[in-house]
């Protein structure tokens, strides 16, 4: 067998043990809390049927072509992301600084995985607050017996207000997490999509069947997919395409990192389609499996960010077996995020180890203790230093804490910017051989695709990251 070398030519590369591994993996990165809770929310407050068709849509059109775009590149250059692009650009004849797309993705990388494990460490406080109730009450009745759903409500800002609670909670996700990425792509990366992502496929089926016997499956259903063209407004589309490239988890350089861990073998359109196909699937599947269980209680669907942590912890009380069901789902939400955190833990933790030329375990700590730093920052925003406003003077983050800044700075500017400078390296200065020979794509198909990557995915984005800026755009 052939040993594939790093870029110093001597060490053997790391690389996916099989395709399966590679889409579970792409898939676990695109699954989390965007599918969850974000798209039901979302598809709730838009108008539903039309606000979805309009989405899977723009995954079609907008996402594919740029998951496409940045795989290939990681393949391409079989090394971390910005040194991906730089080899591509070179061979291309063109300037090597394109690596600042990549090097964009890096960062942000690394802003995102700092709060995300924050907000990885809620879901822990909820498994252990669900698994306490199930020791205390038994999985007879509904959660919670005999408590106010008030106090139950609670729960959340009675987080919010323990600031070290939460930056216990943040370490512990971080922790897993930096324990996965250290050991390496097929020990470790590839280990935890292998056997989660599956679990989490049967939890979300199972909870969403449970669920169905509630009564309310019929409401979510209108709720969810009634067709009324008539709400499909600007806003409302430009809401599609920021899901959307969200969800898909596009710009971070997560999908050039994990594609440079491909082999020549696989057909990576092939590879993409299956990937953003599981990522709407379970988009749709969350909203038919949380929406039944809110509407049974009786309870409002549009409580936003309070909806998954507030609202379906207050219906767990009245189904049967309500605690240990709220238990389950916890669980099936903490599988989302530590594979989706595992991919963004590993983009900069790739290029450090490169770069410098230490041990994977090494620099994914280092990485992890600048995350966790961060983490402690925006957990404590919610509390302690909930007046501290580190962007105050820019008026886009005015008044916001350390938790929000980092979240605005990587969805609304870091992001939506690598994407368009992905669309516009791959789709007009990259070299078309390079491409055509990584693609997978052929005949009228590849043209579509050119197409795309060349005019409207660069438009669309530059749509987002204008509303991101001015929000009133869509007032
Ligand atoms: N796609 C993830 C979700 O649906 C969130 C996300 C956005 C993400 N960008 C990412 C995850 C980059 C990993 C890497 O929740």
């Amino acid at each position: 067998m052939a040993i594939v070398t790093g870029s110093d030519g001597i060490t053997p590369r790391e690389g996916w043990s099989s395709r399966t591994a590679f889409v579970l993996a792409a898939i676990g990165s695109a699954v989390g809390l965007g599918n969850l809770w974000r798209f039901p929310a979302e598809a709730g407050a838009n108008g539903g049927g039309a606000f979805v068709l309009f989405y899977i849509l723009c995954v079609v059109l907008i996402g594919l072509p740029v998951l496409l775009s940045e795989t290939l590149i990681g393949r391409y250059g079989q090394s971390s992301a910005p040194e991906s692009v730089r080899r591509m650009a070179t061979e291309s004849g063109a300037s090597r600084h394109w690596d600042v797309l990549a090097s964009i993705g890096v960062l942000s990388a690394l802003l995102i995985v700092s709060f995300y494990c924050v907000v990885g460490g809620w879901v822990l406080y909820y498994i252990g607050v669900f698994a306490a109730d199930v020791v205390q009450t038994g999985i007879g009745g509904g959660a919670f017996e005999g408590r106010d759903p008030a106090e139950i409500e609670g729960l959340l800002p009675g987080l919010f207000g323990n600031g070290p609670l939460m930056i216990g909670l943040d370490a512990a996700f971080l922790g897993v997490t930096l324990y996965f990425v250290a050991r390496g792509v097929k020990g470790g990366i590839e280990k935890v999509a292998v056997w989660m992502m599956p679990a989490f496929f049967v939890l979300l089926l199972a909870i969403t069947v449970y669920g169905a016997f509630g009564g309310a499956f019929r409401e979510s259903a209108v709720y969810l997919f009634t067709i009324d063209f008539s709400k499909l407004t600007g806003p409302v589309m430009l809401a599609a395409v920021g899901q959307a490239f969200f969800s898909l988890s596009l710009g971070v350089a997560t999908m050039i990192t994990y594609g440079a861990y491909v082999g020549r073998d696989v057909n990576l359109a092939g590879t993409s389609g299956t990937v953003g196909f599981a990522d709407t699937a379970v988009a749709l599947v969350a909203g038919l499996c949380i929406f039944p269980i809110v509407f049974a209680a009786g309870l409002a669907a549009n409580a936003g960010p309070g909806l998954m942590f507030q609202t379906l912890p207050h219906a767990f009380q009245t189904m049967p077996g309500g605690s240990l069901v709220g238990l389950l789902f916890f669980v099936m939400v903490a599988f989302a995020a530590l594979t989706s955190s595992v991919s963004l833990l590993e983009v900069p933790t790739a290029w450090m180890k490169e770069r410098f030329g230490i041990r994977r375990g090494v620099s994914a700590s280092v990485i992890a203790a600048m995350a966790m730093v961060l983490g402690a920052l925006a957990a404590l925003s919610f509390n302690e230093l909930g007046d501290f406003h580190p962007l105050g003077f820019v008026p886009l983050f005015e008044g916001q804490g350390v938790f929000d800044v980092l979240d605005g700075l990587t969805s609304k500017l870091f992001m939506p910017i690598a994407a368009i400078l992905t669309c516009v390296f791959v789709g007009w200065i990259a070299d078309r051989r390079l491409i055509d020979a990584e693609n997978g794509l052929e005949g009228g198909l590849h043209r579509i695709w050119l197409l795309l990557v060349r005019w409207l995915c660069p438009l669309a984005l530059i749509g987002i990251l204008l509303v991101g800026i001015f929000p009133s755009l869509t007032a």
